[in-house]
């Protein structure tokens, strides 16, 4: 297998959401061993992966234009003895499958998210045949099994995914068909991972899945809650902070809701997608639970944790949606008041009930309703920010800034804060003053390095 490439160069675009982050990183981490580095101009790398997402039309629609640049790029290479090999992975691959072949005919390979652990077995193989290959299978014990290397970590933020798939089947969702079943890993597995990457320097952890609180790992003959996992992760010497996305509100028992009043380490902010604010839209959405019942586990949540930040997704325009309806979820944002939030209009995804319920909702009145909504939702989040003006918070510093001794991090509540100071460094927990807010990022003023969170 070694031969397959030395010191070849290796190009990732990842599309959607926080599993794709991972599913890249493994990617890669799979292909290092094979002589493979990071390449970060696709024009110059000699593997080209597209990581993609099918949730909602225009991701998908954003693969193809990427490939139209791409392609060109190849055919340009080979006139002149160059090999570049084009995979496409990611939910768009397990969804359209051929068709992205037939479209784009210049693509090698084609690897859902089930299947991706082989991608050095299939570029091997590719290398032989000269046709283009599909791999959409959904072998999903066995992947978890063969992405347990890590590369040795330069982020102390660190992902961990804990659980994938989802049968929950909401009307408008492609999850479902695209990432299979729900499938829970099980907990000792995750528990060492988490060790592991505590070890190469993680402070936080942040555990993924779909539907990450309907996690039932089974340990012996035991099944481990998401809020057994936390608390038992939570143990970890070393281990400062804890989060994990992306939650179904039916799915949050009262042991988690708890969890968030007991584990230290769980940090005060929850994403918990309410999608609408109207009882009857919800159901045609599947969701199974009520505006109440949501309303109910807030109430809980701030029992237990007084100052959590709330965190939401929501879809308007969905069939069926009267103007009545819409009223109905501005009305939710308002009592709940999120410190952020997504919104989208629906799209319709082949293949869902919703693509095919009547009632659909014209574009129009689409874009009206999510403008909107999103006014009230963004000035609910700049509102939260500024909250913060001239008091202390904690923040990890993860990434550097644009600027010399700039340094990028994130609260407890998860606001994205930067801070310039040459005293600072990457990985350190720093106390600081906010002397300036915006709808998306706070400034800091150093107040102290906290050395607790330092190796
Ligand atoms: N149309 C619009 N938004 C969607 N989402 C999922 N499917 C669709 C769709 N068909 C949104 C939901 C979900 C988030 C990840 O994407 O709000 O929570
Ligand atoms: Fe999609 Fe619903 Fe499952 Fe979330 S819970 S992944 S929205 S089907």
């Amino acid at each position: 297998m070694k031969n397959i490439a030395k010191k070849k160069k290796m190009y990732i675009k990842t599309y959607g959401c926080q599993m794709n982050v991972y599913d890249s990183d493994k990617m890669l981490d799979l292909m290092i061993p094979h002589g493979f580095v990071e390449e970060k101009d696709f024009k110059d790398a000699d593997l080209i992966i597209l990581n993609t997402c099918h949730i909602r039309e225009k991701a998908a629609e954003k693969v193809y234009s990427d490939l139209g640049r791409i392609v060109p790029i190849k055919k340009k290479a080979m006139k002149s003895g160059r090999k570049i090999k084009i995979v496409v992975a990611g939910c768009v691959a397990q969804a359209e499958g051929r068709e992205i072949i037939k479209r784009q005919p210049a693509v090698d390979i084609v690897v859902g998210p089930q299947t991706y652990h082989k991608l050095p077995e299939f570029l091997f193989n590719s290398d032989k045949v000269s046709k283009s290959v599909v791999h959409t299978e959904f072998p999903v014990e066995s992947k978890f099994d063969e992405i347990k290397i890590n590369r040795i970590l330069n982020n102390p933020v660190s992902f961990l995914s804990i659980q994938e798939g989802c049968n929950k089947f909401c009307s408008f969702c492609v999850v479902p068909y695209t990432r299979g079943a729900e499938y829970s890993r099980p907990g000792l597995d995750v528990l060492e991972e988490a060790k592991s990457l505590i070890k190469k320097g993680a402070k936080e952890i942040c555990l993924l899945g779909q539907n990450v609180n309907a996690y039932h790992g089974q340990v012996g003959n035991k099944l481990w809650t998401l809020s057994r996992l936390i608390k038992e992760i939570a143990e970890i010497e070393g281990l400062r902070r804890i989060r994990y996305t992306t939650s179904h509100p039916s799915d949050m028992d009262e042991e988690l809701i708890k969890a968030h009043g007991e584990v230290g380490a769980l940090m005060p902010y929850l994403h918990l997608p309410v999608q609408s604010g109207d009882d009857d839209v919800l159901k045609s959405m599947n969701r199974k639970y009520t505006v109440e019942t949501y309303k109910t586990i807030i109430e809980k949540l701030r029992t237990v944790c007084p100052d959590i930040a709330l965190s939401s997704d929501f879809i308007v325009g969905f069939p069926g949606e009267s103007d009545k309806a819409f009223d109905k979820t501005i009305k939710l944002v308002k009592e709940i008041n999120f410190s952020q939030a997504y919104s989208f209009k629906y799209s319709r995804r082949p293949g869902t009930p919703g693509s095919i319920m009547k009632r659909q909702v014209s574009e129009k009145i689409k874009s009206k309703r999510l403008l909107a909504l999103q006014k009230i939702l963004n000035d609910q989040q700049l509102f939260f920010n500024m909250s913060f003006l001239n008091s202390k918070l904690e923040v990890l510093l993860e990434r550097k800034g644009k600027y010399k001794n700039q340094l990028l991090g994130r609260s407890p509540y998860m606001q994205a804060i930067h801070v310039t100071d040459p005293s600072i460094a990457l990985g350190q927990f720093i106390d600081v003053t906010i002397a300036e807010a915006t709808k998306n990022s706070l400034r800091g003023n150093l107040i102290a390095i906290n050395k607790r969170g330092m190796n």
